[in-house]
C-alpha cells in the first residue's frame, strides 16, 4: 500500500531515500515526504508523485546522514499536505512514518490529545507519532517507549520513527519491513527495491519485531524487549532489473518480457509443482483463491483442471471468503494466487482457511512474502519483479504454472511446450500498428464489453480489469451466452465489443452472439488466428494448440490497454486510486 524507507548512514540521507521512494512508487503514490535529522528534526511533504513533488519542494536538499521518507496510498484521511507522511508528534521531537492501519487510533487519539498532545493530520497514523512521544516523555528511553507503543497498537502496521537524537527504530507487524545491510549504512524499507541500488544484503524481520539503529549499530528485539538474532540474506540480482531500460513504460516492458518469462514459469519449483499436483489428486475438497489479476488465473485453472484433469476446484474471492468463512471444509487444500504475496485479502483468506485445518499451497512471485511464509509449499513465478500496478507478465506467469500442474494432473494428456508458446507470445508483440490505432478509436469510448466462452471467459473478466486499471474506460467481461441475458440491451453504435474467438469449440457460437452484436450496431474487435467479416477490426493471433490460447489471447489486450492509456494521457505505470500491493483489507 504506502512505502516507508530510513536510511542511517554517513551518506547524505535525503537523495537516498528519494531514490528509493521513486522505486516503491508503485505500492502507493497519492503524495510524498521525507524527514531528516540535522541539527533538529526537518521535514517535507506534498501531494503528488515523487519527481513532482521533488521538483517543488527539492525533497532531496535535506541535510543530514539519518532520515526516513514515505510515500502514501490515502486510507484514513482525504490526500493533502497535511495527511502526507512523515508525521511528526506534536512537539517536533520524534517523526514517523507508517504502512497499515491502526484500528484503534482513535480511542488512542481521544487519550493523547486530553494527556494535552496535539494532532494536525486525519491519519491514523498520527497516534503512532504521538504515543511515542507519550512514552518517550514519561521513560525518556527509546527502547522503553517502542516496547509500551507496540503493546498499545491494534491493527496491521510497519513503522519507523526517527527520534531527535538521530535513533531510528522501526517495527513490523503484518505489513512488510526488511532491513538493508550497506557498507556503515544501514536501510529499512517495505521492499528491497528501497534499497537495491545500494545493497543486495537483507534482513527480513519477523512480525513482531522492531529494530533500533544508533551509534551502536544495528540491534533488533521481540515486541516484549529480548534481543533476536537474524542471519543476513543475499537478495537475489534479479531485483537490480527494476529499470525501465529503453522502455517509456514499465508496463510496456513487462508486456515485452512475456515470451521469456512464461518459459521461466515455476522453472525452479518442480519439486513443488509435482507435491501440489499429487496433493490435488488426492484431496477432497481443493480451493483456489486471489484478488484481481491472481483471481482471474484461479478461473482459469477452474476451467483447465475440470476439462483435462476432471478435477474439481472452487475459485474464491479472497476478500469475499471472510463472509461465508464455511465455505471452507475441513482438511482441504486451499492454493493462494498472489503476485506480491502481500495482499491483505488473500492473507485473510489463507488465515481463514487454516481454521478450517487447509493445507496451504501458493503460487507466488515474490518468495520472500508473508504468502510465502504462510505456506506449506510454494511454486514461484519466477518472472522478475512487476512494477506497473496492472499485473501483465505476472498473469501469464501465474497461468503457465497452472498449466505445468494441468499437464501433471492429467497424466500428460497436454504438453506444456513453453518455448512454443513463447513463440506465439512474441510473434503477437512483434506489430504493434494496429492496436495503435485501434486505441486512437477508443479514446473518447466510455464503455466496451469483452465476450469470452468457456476458459476464455476469465480472459475476458482479465480484459476488462485491464482496460479498466490503464485506460479508464469502463469494462465488462461477458460469458458470451450471457449476452442474450442482458447485456444485447446495451448494444448500440457507441459501443464496442471485444470478441475473444480462437479457433476451437467455442469458435462458433462467439461468431454467432458477434453477430448479434453487430446487427444491435456496435463495433466489433475479433481476436482470433480466423478472419471473419464480422470484424470491424481483427486482431490476428496465430494458430497453436487450442488449449494454450488462453495465454496468447491476453496479450493483444494488455496492448490495447496500456496504449489506450497512452492516448488519454495517463501514467499507465500508476494508475489513479491504485497500488500494487494493497496490503489493507
Ligand atoms: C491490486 C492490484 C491488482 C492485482 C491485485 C492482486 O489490487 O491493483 O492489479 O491484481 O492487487 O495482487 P497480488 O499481488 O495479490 O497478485
Amino acid at each position: 500500500m504506502c512505502s516507508i524507507i530510513g536510511y542511517y548512514g554517513n551518506g547524505l540521507a535525503a537523495p537516498i531515500l528519494v531514490r528509493g521512494l521513486k522505486r516503491m512508487e508503485y505500492r502507493g503514490y497519492d503524495s510524498v515526504g521525507v524527514a531528516t535529522k540535522d541539527k533538529a528534526i526537518l521535514l517535507k511533504k506534498g501531494v503528488g508523485k515523487v519527481a513532482d513533488v521533488n521538483n517543488l519542494l527539492h525533497l532531496d536538499s535535506l541535510p543530514g546522514s539519518v532520515g526516513i521518507g514515505h510515500t502514501r496510498w490515502a486510507t484514513h484521511g482525504s490526500v493533502t499536505d497535511v495527511n502526507a507522511h512523515p508525521h511528526p508528534s506534536s512537539s517536533g521531537q520524534i517523526a514517523i512514518v507508517h504502512n497499515g492501519i491502526i484500528d484503534n487510533y482513535e480511542e488512542l487519539k481521544s487519550e493523547l490529545q486530553q494527556k494535552g498532545y496535539q494532532f494536525k493530520s486525519q491519519t491514523d497514523s498520527e497516534a503512532i507519532a504521538n504515543l511515542l512521544q507519550f512514552n518517550y516523555d514519561q521513560t525518556q528511553d527509546i527502547k522503553k517507549s517502542m516496547i509500551q507503543t507496540v503493546s498499545r497498537l491494534k491493527g496491521h502496521y510497519a513503522f519507523v520513527a526517527m527520534f531527535q537524537d538521530g535513533t531510528l527504530s522501526a517495527a513490523r507487524y503484518h505489513e512488510p519491513l526488511i532491513v538493508g545491510v550497506g557498507k556503515r549504512s544501514y536501510f529499512l524499507s517495505s521492499d528491497v527495491l528501497g534499497f537495491i541500488e545500494k545493497t543486495d544484503v537483507a534482513i527480513y524481520l519477523d512480525n513482531g519485531e522492531f529494530v533500533m539503529l544508533n551509534k551502536g549499530g544495528l540491534e533488533i528485539y521481540d515486541f516484549e524487549g529480548r534481543p533476536v538474532k537474524h542471519q543476513t540474506t543475499k537478495v537475489s540480482k534479479e531485483f537490480a532489473d527494476a529499470y525501465k531500460g529503453d522502455y517509456a513504460h514499465f508496463t510496456l516492458k513487462e508486456i515485452s518480457e512475456q515470451p521469456s518469462t512464461i518459459i521461466r514459469a515455476g522453472e525452479s519449483s518442480g519439486d513443488a509443482i509435482n507435491s501440489v499436483t499429487d496433493f490435488i489428486k488426492h484431496a477432497k475438497s481443493v480451493y483456489i483463491t486471489g484478488s484481481g489479476t491472481s483471481y482471474n488465473a484461479a478461473l482459469v485453472a477452474k476451467y483447465l483442471w475440470q476439462k483435462y484433469a476432471k478435477v474439481k476446484v472452487e475459485p474464491i474471492i479472497s476478500s469475499e471468503l471472510s463472509f461465508s468463512p464455511e465455505t471452507v471444509e475441513p482438511n482441504s487444500i486451499l492454493i493462494a494466487i498472489s503476485q506480491s504475496g502481500e495482499s491483505a485479502d488473500v492473507l485473510e483468506a489463507v488465515n481463514i482457511a487454516r481454521k478450517s485445518n487447509a493445507k496451504i499451497f501458493s503460487i507466488v512471485n515474490i518468495l520472500t512474502s508473508s504468502l510465502a511464509q504462510e505456506s506449506s509449499l510454494v511454486i514461484g513465478m519466477n518472472c522478475g519483479p512487476e512494477i506497473g500496478v496492472a499485473a501483465t507478465k505476472s498473469f501469464t506467469s501465474q497461468l503457465g504454472i497452472i498449466y505445468k500442474i494441468t499437464e501433471k494432473l492429467c497424466d500428460g494428456c497436454i504438453k506444456v511446450d513453453s518455448a512454443k508458446i513463447s513463440e506465439a507470445v512474441s510473434e503477437v508483440l512483434l506489430d504493434h500498428s494496429k492496436i495503435k490505432h485501434i486505441a486512437k478509436e477508443l479514446r473518447d469510448i466510455t464503455d466496451i464489453y469483452i465476450l469470452g466462452r468457456a476458459v476464455h471467459y476469465p480472459i475476458a473478466a482479465e480484459s476488462a480489469l485491464k482496460l479498466k486499471e490503464l485506460s479508464y474506460i469502463h469494462a465488462e467481461g461477458i460469458p458470451g451466452g450471457e449476452l442474450k441475458h442482458g447485456p444485447l440491451a446495451l448494444m448500440d453504435s457507441n459501443v464496442y465489443v471485444i470478441i475473444i474467438n480462437p479457433g476451437d469449440h467455442t469458435y462458433s457460437d462467439t461468431l454467432t452472439s458477434a453477430r448479434e452484436i453487430k446487427a444491435r450496431g456496435a463495433k466489433i474487435i475479433g481476436i482470433s488466428n480466423k478472419p471473419s467479416d464480422v470484424y470491424d477490426h481483427w486482431i490476428e493471433i496465430p494458430t497453436v494448440d487450442e488449449v494454450f490460447y488462453p495465454l496468447i489471447e491476453i496479450i493483444p489486450i494488455q496492448l490495447l490497454s496500456y496504449y489506450s492509456a497512452i492516448e488519454k494521457n495517463t501514467d499507465p505505470d500508476y494508475p489513479r486510486n491504485l497500488a500494487k500491493s494493497v496490503t489493507v483489507k
